[in-house]
């Protein structure tokens, strides 16, 4: 039998396949089918900085960004008759999570600046979270901000969710910073036991017809692994901490990508979205046979060994890569 264990923040997992924030684990009666599916862990949906610092904020993400556009989407969100979050509730799904479910139960926090808000982390801690993740989604439109201010902001914001904190914490991230590496270190050094790469940027649309500003989610899709399995590959062994892809993974083989270059585990949110907590059998399936078609005994055994540090020709994974991508269509064009 095919060894799925890992380690994710310090956090044993039967699996590396992890249900991500998102509608479908922020929805109890979904929660008992991931678990029978074999999700190793799921993330709830987060808690917003507005949402603990004024209580009464906006309703869910959810509800705000028309999850009603996927259809099948619907029955899996729940009922928004009250506000699906806010913190007392926030704190009450939690406890609820922990109390039905064996697999580990993250909570999410999401902010963008230090301050009070932060202790609530020690909330979500004591209502029985595993770990926390911090998501930090952030739109920087000041244009008298830096990016090392924002950096340090960030660094900072690590600094003071960690001290509340004795669980792990997972820190998730947009891709858009200029140095990466660089940050990534810094976030690890801050306090992060592990980073998850990558959240994606929702961009609102124009209506043409209205020339309303329309908030537009659309889910991901496969080709969006590749900002996280580039990262992961050229982080692996170099970050002392845990690596979580987030960002299109839809199939079994999405997310055997993404462990060859060096994710500890994988996360999915929309596939969820369009197949139901069950598509996660499918996507093990794929997982085990592939490692018994090459006679991989274990994911640990598998993990990273595509990543930069372990590919023959490194550049792949830099400029050079560039460089051959660009060309192959020039080749092409010419023929
Ligand atoms: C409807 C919806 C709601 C989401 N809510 C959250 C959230 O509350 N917190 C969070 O960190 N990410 C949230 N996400 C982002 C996902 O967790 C995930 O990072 C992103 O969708 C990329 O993964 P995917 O390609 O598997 O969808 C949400 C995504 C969707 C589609």
């Amino acid at each position: 039998m095919t060894d799925l264990n890992t380690t994710y923040l310090g956090l044993p997992l039967r699996s590396p396949l992890v249900a991500s924030a998102g509608p479908v684990t922020g929805n109890p009666a979904l929660w008992q089918r991931l678990q029978a599916a074999g999700a190793g862990a799921i993330v709830l949906p987060s808690l917003f900085e507005e949402e603990i610092e004024h209580d009464a904020f906006a309703v869910g993400f959810a509800e705000d960004h028309g999850a009603d556009m996927f259809g099948e989407a619907l029955s899996f969100l729940p009922k928004l008759d009250q506000p699906a979050v806010g913190p007392g509730r926030y704190l009450a799904l939690v406890e609820q999570a922990r109390e039905q479910l064996e697999i580990p139960v993250i909570a999410s926090l999401n902010g963008t600046t230090p301050g009070g808000w932060v202790r609530y982390a020690k909330h979500l801690a004591d209502a029985g979270a595993h770990a926390i993740e911090l998501n930090v989604y952030d739109i920087v439109a000041d244009t008298r901000i830096t990016a090392a201010e924002i950096e340090r902001r960030y660094v900072e914001l690590v600094e003071e969710v960690k001290a509340e904190i004795s669980v792990p914490l997972a820190v998730k991230l947009g891709p858009w910073f200029t140095a990466f590496g660089n940050l990534a270190v810094k976030l690890q050094q801050a306090g992060a036991d592990g980073l998850v790469l990558f959240n994606r940027l929702y961009q609102p649309d124009i209506d043409l017809d209205t020339l309303d500003v329309v908030p537009r989610l659309t889910l991901s899709t496969s080709v969006e692994t590749r900002l996280p399995l580039h990262w992961i590959a050229n982080l692996h062994g170099q970050v002392g901490c845990s690596l979580a892809a987030s960002s299109g993974v839809h199939d079994g083989a999405d997310a055997l990508k993404l462990l060859l270059a060096g994710a500890d585990v994988v996360m999915t949110t929309s596939a969820l979205l369009l197949h139901g907590p069950e598509h996660l059998v499918a996507m093990e399936r794929f997982i085990r046979q592939w490692m018994v078609d090459r006679d991989y005994d274990s994911v640990n055994e598998l993990r990273g060994s595509v990543s930069r540090g372990n590919v023959p020709d490194p550049q792949i994974y830099e400029r050079a890569n560039y460089y051959r991508v660009i060309h192959s269509w020039t080749d092409i064009v010419h023929r």
